[in-house]
């Protein structure tokens, strides 16, 4: 069953999700050389429970902090820690905050001083994936015709989406209904219908899709060892355009 919020759940999600976007900025605006990766998830921590919120990552599954900061061939699910930031590292931050039981979802890779043009571009094709399969967010298409937007674009640019991670629904839950893959077919998939929410993810590596989960049983890695990407936002279905849920605006 994939959940359909209503008028009422939907104030409490855009809280949430203006929360989690606020989050999102600032963590990014922490981004440069010297700062460990632990000081921004605790600037995220800090944040969200100031808000009056819920960091929902931690202890999600055992998972043991507030943000996922995934730097380089990291792609998702990087573990904060003593890591400093050095010039050229590109660092993906994904956070999520849960405001009167409903939780926002999102995510950005944010360079670190002055990076090689091949990460840059990387970072563009992320993003730019996202908005893309945002085009077909709309009642009336299936969940795979924006798979399908996603994957083009990236194949389209020379890089690879993931396979193992997919976006989902959110809402009550961190993670529910439907699976929102970055890669296939279109015309599969439940069709999409006003009131759901979506976390669309486009995670994205520069050379192959292929993805392994280190010893930690969390931080994801490329298995080349190329630069990896994610960009994220949550994103409800209406009648008319996708409104993206996820903007700090008005916070
Ligand atoms: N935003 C990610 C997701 O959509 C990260 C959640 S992982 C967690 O799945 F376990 F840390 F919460
Ligand atoms: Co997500």
């Amino acid at each position: 069953m994939i959940p359909i919020k209503n008028e009422r759940e939907l104030v409490v999600m855009r809280q949430a999700c203006k929360i989690t976007a606020a989050a999102r900025a600032l963590a990014g605006e922490m981004v440069r050389p010297g700062v460990t990766t632990k000081a921004i998830d605790k600037a995220v921590h800090d944040f969200i429970v100031a808000q009056g919120a819920k960091p929902s990552f931690l202890h999600y599954s055992g998972y043991p902090a507030s943000a996922c900061i995934s730097v380089n061939d990291v792609v998702i699910h990087g573990i904060p820690d003593g890591y400093k930031l050095k010039e050229g590292d590109i660092v993906s931050v994904d956070v999520g905050a849960c405001w009167k039981g409903f939780h926002g979802d999102c995510a950005a890779t944010f360079a670190c001083g002055r990076i090689s043009p091949t990460a840059q571009k990387l970072i563009d094709v992320t993003k730019e994936s996202f908005f893309e399969g945002l085009k077909f967010a709309r009642q009336g298409y299936r969940i795979s015709d924006i798979s399908h937007a996603v994957q083009s674009h990236v194949e389209k640019n020379g890089f690879s989406v993931v396979r193992a991670f997919v976006g989902h629904g959110v809402g009550e839950n961190l993670h529910e209904e439907p699976e929102v893959p970055n890669f296939g077919s279109p015309g599969r998939g439940p069709r999409l219908v006003k009131g759901m929410t979506l976390a669309i993810e486009p995670m994205v590596n520069v050379g192959g899709w292929e993805v392994r989960v280190l010893k930690d049983r969390w931080t994801t890695v490329t298995v080349d060892g190329s630069l990896a990407a994610h960009y994220e936002n949550t994103v409800l279905i209406t009648d008319g355009e996708p409104e993206i849920l996820t903007v700090a605006e008005g916070l």
